[in-house]
């Protein structure tokens, strides 16, 4: 998924505004030129998700898709009704939604863009549950039996919404601490009959939606239903870390995408139910997606609680004696008679921002007869696609961009394979330790190369939290640095050599 360049992100939080807004003057009947507005907006998302499918036409996805979201806003601030709200309300939470996510679009760095969309798509539930609940008071203020009737559209669909949002917001929330590396929350954390408990939460969730449908005015069982909903986000957020982090940021998208078409379902508002299908199932292709990239089961990501930490062996036992280092002059000999490289770029390079040093790199390689090659692992980095956007923005073209199973039956017949901040992605420990956070991910197998050049700044393991063998195998020299400065130094080693 290409990263979300600062304007669109203010959209999206300018979107989920409206959204807020115009809770309490939803007009069942809609103009039919609204209905045509909402029709147009939704064909402009459908030809966004066609051209972000590539990165070559991406900017023009994300230009229509901003486009579509614009209509979309626009016509539902047209609608006949909104008026009696009051404009002032309305341009109040747009303009404090705006001021927001342009201040936090233009602060944030690139590297905590994971974290960023990840936390939206939280406040996309939340925005969903809260305006269904702001809905079903409103409801029961004007105390319309029409409205009020048990099993009604509106009122399960409030239900819904509630559900997978609550989910939604406290699993995002947790998801967003994973990411942001803070210290408690980065390993699984599980206790026993962790699944019995999840199973009792989404039982009495459950209790509570079929509560709603059948007596749409006992109120509080909509915040009961939050609660519980909010606290099984978390439970089922907690356990997860390692390999398994990528497919539950894809679900947790999905599922803000679901909370908003449940919401639109409340609203009657079709503009609503079409760009959260759209969300909901695009995510869900992700999802599995990244299942099968990481060789995982759904259910075995979401149901297969890990251990906390597994004992396996500490960084003493796999570093101690072992691990060789070298610096560019002595590298630069190695990459003398080297015909066949491959660059393995990892989070380590987002973090750098070495991409424009490495492209440096590749054309000096290039310019001396060799050929300059990347490997593309589907989770390095943070977010899916994040090595392509990274190398692409340096101008590295496409077609070197070799992804893993294509690239993985070459390494015997490579000359050296330089690995630049990535760990977890190339860790053998994947293939030999069934009880290891990533066991069972498939890895870019770079040990299998004639050399290996690994640049990170120390032994420190990455985002699995556990170290990694490669680093002392007999075929790798580490070359500690900055990503950045030690791949310019490289560059200007081997032009003197
Ligand atoms: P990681 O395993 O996270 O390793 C990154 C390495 O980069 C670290 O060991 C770090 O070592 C090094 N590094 C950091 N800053 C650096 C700098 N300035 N210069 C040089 N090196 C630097 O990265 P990966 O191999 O890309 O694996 C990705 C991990 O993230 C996987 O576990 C994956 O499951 C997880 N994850 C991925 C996603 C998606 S969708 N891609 C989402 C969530 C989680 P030093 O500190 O020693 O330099």
């Amino acid at each position: 998924m290409p990263e979300l360049p600062s304007w669109m992100l203010v959209v999206s939080l300018f979107a989920q505004t409206e959204e807020a807004a115009a809770v309490d003057t939803v007009p069942v009947e809609t103009h039919p030129l609204i209905n045509l507005a909402y029709l147009l907006a939704a064909v402009l998302f459908i030809f966004t998700f066609k051209f972000l499918s590539h990165p070559r036409t991406a900017t023009r996805g994300n230009i229509l898709g901003v486009l579509g979201m614009l209509i979309a806003v626009g016509a539902t601030l047209a609608m006949p009704g909104i008026i009696n709200t009051g404009y002032i309300t309305i341009a109040i939470g747009l303009g404090l939604g705006a001021a927001i996510g342009a201040g936090l679009a233009l602060k944030i760095e690139m590297t905590a863009m994971p974290q960023m969309v990840g936390l939206l798509n939280g406040f996309g539930g939340g925005a969903s549950f809260l305006v269904a609940g702001a809905n079903l008071h409103e409801n029961l203020k004007a105390s319309d039996a029409s409205l009020l009737t048990p099993w009604n559209q509106s009122i399960l669909a409030t239900g819904l919404s509630g559900l997978i949002g609550g989910v939604t917001l406290a699993g995002s929330l947790i998801a967003f601490a994973k990411l942001q590396e803070i210290q408690a929350f980065r390993k699984p954390i599980s206790f026993p009959a962790h699944q019995a408990f999840n199973a009792i939460l989404a039982l009495l969730a459950l209790i509570c939606v079929l509560g709603l449908g059948a007596n749409p005015s006992w109120f509080v069982l909509y915040w009961a239903l939050i609660l519980l909903a909010g606290i099984l986000g978390i439970m089922l957020t907690l356990p997860i870390g390692g390999a398994d982090m990528p497919v539950v940021i894809c679900l947790l998208n999905s599922y803000s995408g679901l909370a908003a078409a449940a919401t639109g379902f409340v609203l009657r508002n079709n503009a609503l139910v079409i760009s959260g299908s759209l969300v909901g199932a695009s995510g869900l292709i992700l999802t599995k997606i990244m299942c099968k990239a990481m060789n995982r089961s759904l259910p075995n990501v979401l149901f297969g609680v890990m251990a906390a930490d597994d004992g396996g062996a500490s960084a003493d036992d796999v570093y101690e004696g072992k691990v060789k280092s070298a610096g560019p002059e002595e590298l630069a000999m190695i990459f003398d008679g080297a015909r066949r490289v491959v660059v393995v770029p990892g989070y380590g390079m987002a973090v750098a921002q070495a991409q424009h040093a490495v492209r440096d790199l590749m054309n000096l390689l290039e310019s001396r007869d060799a050929e300059v090659l990347f490997g593309i692992h589907p989770v390095a980095g943070r977010m899916p696609g994040h090595m392509n956007v990274l190398l692409a923005e340096a101008e590295i073209p496409y077609e070197k961009m070799i992804e893993m199973d294509a690239i993985n039956p070459t390494f015997p017949e490579t000359d050296i394979v330089l690995v630049i901040g990535a760990n977890d992605v190339v860790n053998p420990v994947a293939r030999t330790d069934p009880k290891s956070p990533i066991a069972g991910m498939p890895i870019l197998e770079v040990d299998k190369a004639r050399n290996v050049i690994v640049v990170k700044r120390s032994l420190s393991p990455g985002f699995a939290g556990i170290p990694n063998p490669l680093f002392a195998a007999d075929n790798t020299l580490m070359y500690f640095g900055d990503g950045k400065k030690a791949i310019l130094d490289l560059v200007s080693a081997i032009k003197e050599s």
